[in-house]
């Protein structure tokens, strides 16, 4: 019976599902008709080479002159990387000028700031705060906006569960709700309100899609993500994202399955216009058109051209793919003219969101780039990013400690502390730990000891270990050049570089309080260095006000809060490795025996066989969601509404949040569940809700979280979301270990 009622309960639900998204047809939504109007009557006068022309994106070409032809002849509808406020006038000035008269959109990758430079986007992820996430993409956009960039390549929701792969620094870590909240949040940054401020930016979400599982963390590799797992893991935050109004997406360089996506019908077409209703315009990567010929997917550009604008795609980046030889394609009848047509007013609804037809000049005052208001922001951002991994009751330094030594590659290193990515900060403007010390009242002996983070040498520490034994505690500060991660730059050996681990060790053994700050692109190997540092905060690269943020969490005039947005593996041989698995048929108890504790000539039969490395065991370095504070929290009294919950109904879940340290600071409660039987496997856990709560020490605070049972829906057995009818967990926990989480049973039921 209780299966009968199951299957009715899913096929009911299934249709529900299929009704939603299978009603839509290729008519987009959301168009106003005065919208509409326009775009139709600005696009239905080109000639075909005019339109072709909205499709190219080019490169800077550096020579203005040559640009301005460009654009008097109609042969291009933006450019990237030209950042220079007067060209932009003169460019925008020809656009107008030109037949066609319709504005550059003008683009650059402005990642993670312009000037300000934000923490890279997997720290600002680890701050856990959207809100925060939001103000600086606002800034980004306005500082950016001065310069005339109105458009960013920018948030990458690229979900990633591989720290080899050096583009995990660019986005917002493993889990897929985290993702989809800080997506969103960095849109609603850069886009403001409403698109025609002329302080706002257009934003653009990449890669779409796939490109984070790059088979073995090798950048541009291929990626074999079956649609059940796409569904349910990859394309969720951008869902999420265009749903929240981004106005472009970008296709990814690698093929899924055999597929690039450039030239991907069901992801550009089916997903994202037929179900999705995007109404933005989709643009390559980089030469990501041509590169269809190198994947051996298409014979030809004019073949990847076809390929291409069937595909989905609006505009082509870099390459001349769509130059060359869509007017041939459409004179051949090979493709349609209409087809062009609507891929340019893709483009051309955007730009006219922008307001750019009635004002494409640069109007933004130029003295908002590094405003105290905005370096404020990246402070409090740095601030709130630094993940405490450790503390044995140093931090923050007591009125005891007035000396200190400042040694490693990072302490004094202002352009890699800004992290990848950064085009158009200053390293001029960077406060570096050092300087922040000098700054302090502390008495700081600076002795880097090691020059770059791969650097071998190890000539200066006799030097170094001579100063620790004269100060109060030491303070370590290494990690990855900023060279290190980002796009090209995976790794295979993720452990710290050069000698860095053994002058950590030489340190560990001079008896004074050791403290290590990493400053790095991913989330490194780093269990012998946690072992051996009485402290130890762990900081993706925290951008221009890093220096001062440290300071100010060590002095503890700021209170770490900071959670991993990633799970630390124990070593390479772990990875991929992430919290949200499936259940396996034999998952590990965790009292599994390891190598060293199997006597020799054991029978195999006694060995357990359940899920785990012989060496590593099952668990992971530090689970997802992990980060200490200097006072310390508990959740108690849990209360919800109901232990039953139908299709329509939200669950609320309410719990105390009691301070029980000696520091005002701010608890991040996380809400998990499992789904306990689905119609296919369901992951152990998963996070649904996450809050940052303030709570004064001795205090206690009421907290609800509300989940609508629709966000239980995932893509089930038969390809369509659904909410399926069974018992549920739910936890609120510190972190994805759920240790001493409270815990709550629940069941869905179909009314
Ligand atoms: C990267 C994109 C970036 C583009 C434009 C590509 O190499 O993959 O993320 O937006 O270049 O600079």
């Amino acid at each position: 019976m209780r299966f009968y009622n199951y299957i009715l309960g899913i096929i009911a639900i299934g249709l529900i599902a299929i009704l939603n998204t299978s009603c839509s047809n290729n008519k987009t939504t959301n168009i106003d008709e005065k919208e509409q109007h326009f775009v139709d009557s600005v696009v239905n006068r080109l000639t075909l080479k005019q339109k072709i022309g909205q499709l190219c994106q080019f490169n800077t070409l550096g020579n203005i002159n040559q640009m301005i032809n460009l654009v008097k002849n109609d042969e291009v509808g933006s450019f990237l990387n030209v950042n220079d406020p007067e060209q932009i006038n003169q460019l925008q000035k020809a656009a107008l000028e030109s037949p066609s008269g319709i504005p550059l959109i003008m683009g650059r990758d402005v990642i993670h700031g312009y000037k300000t430079v934000f923490p890279i986007p997997i720290g600002q992820a680890s701050s856990f705060d959207t809100s925060l996430v939001r103000q600086a993409c606002s800034i980004a956009a306005e500082e950016a906006a001065s310069d005339g960039i109105r458009w960013t390549f920018s948030p990458m929701v690229d979900i990633a569960r591989d720290p080899r792969w050096g583009r995990i620094a660019e986005g917002y870590g493993e889990d897929t709700y985290l993702a989809s909240a800080m997506g969103i949040a960095a849109v609603k940054g850069y886009q403001g309100d409403n698109l025609n401020n002329p302080k706002s930016i257009a934003a653009c979400v990449k890669h779409f899609a796939g490109y984070g599982a790059a088979t073995a963390g090798r950048d541009y590799n291929s990626t074999f993500i079956p649609e059940r797992q796409l569904r349910n893991v990859y394309l969720p935050p951008f869902k999420a994202v265009v749903k929240s109004g981004c106005a472009s997406v970008m296709t990814s360089f690698n093929d899924n399955d055999g597929v690039p996506s450039t030239g991907n019908y069901h992801i550009l077409t089916d997903i994202l216009r037929f179900e999705w209703k995007f109404d933005g315009f989709v643009v390559t990567d980089w030469n990501s058109m041509s590169e269809m010929i190198n994947h051996g997917f298409c014979a030809d550009s004019e073949n990847a051209a076809l390929m291409a604008v069937t595909a989905g795609t609006d505009m082509e980046m870099c390459s001349r793919c769509y130059a060359d030889n869509l007017e041939n394609l459409v004179k051949k009848g090979v493709i349609n003219e209409q087809l062009i047509t609507e891929r340019v007013k893709n483009i051309v609804r955007i730009k006219y969101r922008l307001g750019l037809f009635s004002n494409p000049y640069v109007n933004i005052p130029q003295e908002v780039k590094y405003s105290q208001k905005n370096l404020d922001v990246a402070l409090k951002m740095s601030e709130e990013s630094a993940i405490l991994l450790k503390n044995e009751k140093v931090l923050p330094f007591g009125s005891n400690v007035k000396k200190i030594l400042l040694t490693g590659p990072m302490a004094d290193a202002p352009y890699d502390q800004l992290g990848t990515w950064c085009m158009d900060g200053e390293s001029s403007h960077t406060i570096t730990p050092l300087k922040a010390f000098q700054n302090s009242s502390y008495e700081v002996v600076y002795i880097p000891g090691i020059k770059y983070c791969r650097d071998k040498n190890t000539s200066e520490f006799q030097q170094v270990i001579n100063a620790a034994k004269t100060v109060d505690a030491i303070v370590f500060v290494g990690g990855e050049e900023s060279i290190m991660s980002g796009e090209a730059h995976s790794l295979s050996n993720i452990h710290l570089q050069g000698a860095q681990s053994e002058l950590i060790s030489q340190l560990s053994k001079v008896n004074k309080p050791l403290v290590t700050v990493i400053m790095a692109g991913r989330s490194l190997i780093i269990g012998e260095e946690l072992d051996k540092s009485e402290a130890m905060l762990y900081w993706f690269h925290p951008g221009t006000m890093g220096g001062t943020a440290l300071v100010n969490l060590l002095s503890g005039k700021a209170i770490p809060s900071a959670k991993t947005p990633v799970t630390f593996p124990k070593s390479e041989g772990q990875i991929p490795i992430y919290y949200n698995q499936n259940s396996t048929g034999r998952p590990a108890s965790g009292k599994e025996p390891l190598l060293d504790e199997i006597p020799l000539n054991e029978k195999q039969t006694s060995l357990g066989y359940t899920s785990y490395y012989l060496d590593s065991g099952f668990g992971p370095l530090i689970p997802f969601g992990y980060g200490l504070s200097y006072t310390t929290f508990s959740f108690e009294n849990l209360k919800i509404n109901s232990n039953t919950f139908s299709i329509n109904d939200t669950i609320e879940v309410s719990f105390n949040i009691k301070n029980t340290g000696d520091y005002d600071g701010v608890s991040i409660p996380q809400l998990y569940i499992r789904d306990l039987f689905g119609s296919i496997t369901r992951p152990i856990k998963e996070l649904k809700r996450f809050a940052r709560v303030a709570v004064n020490k001795s205090s206690s605070i009421e907290y609800t979280f509300k989940l609508p049972v629709t966000d239980l829906a995932f893509c089930g057995m038969y390809f369509v979301d659904t909410i399926e009818p069974g018992k549920y967990k739910l936890w609120i926990a510190e972190d994805s270990s759920l240790q001493n989480a409270l815990e709550y049973d629940f069941e869905v039921v179909i009314k």
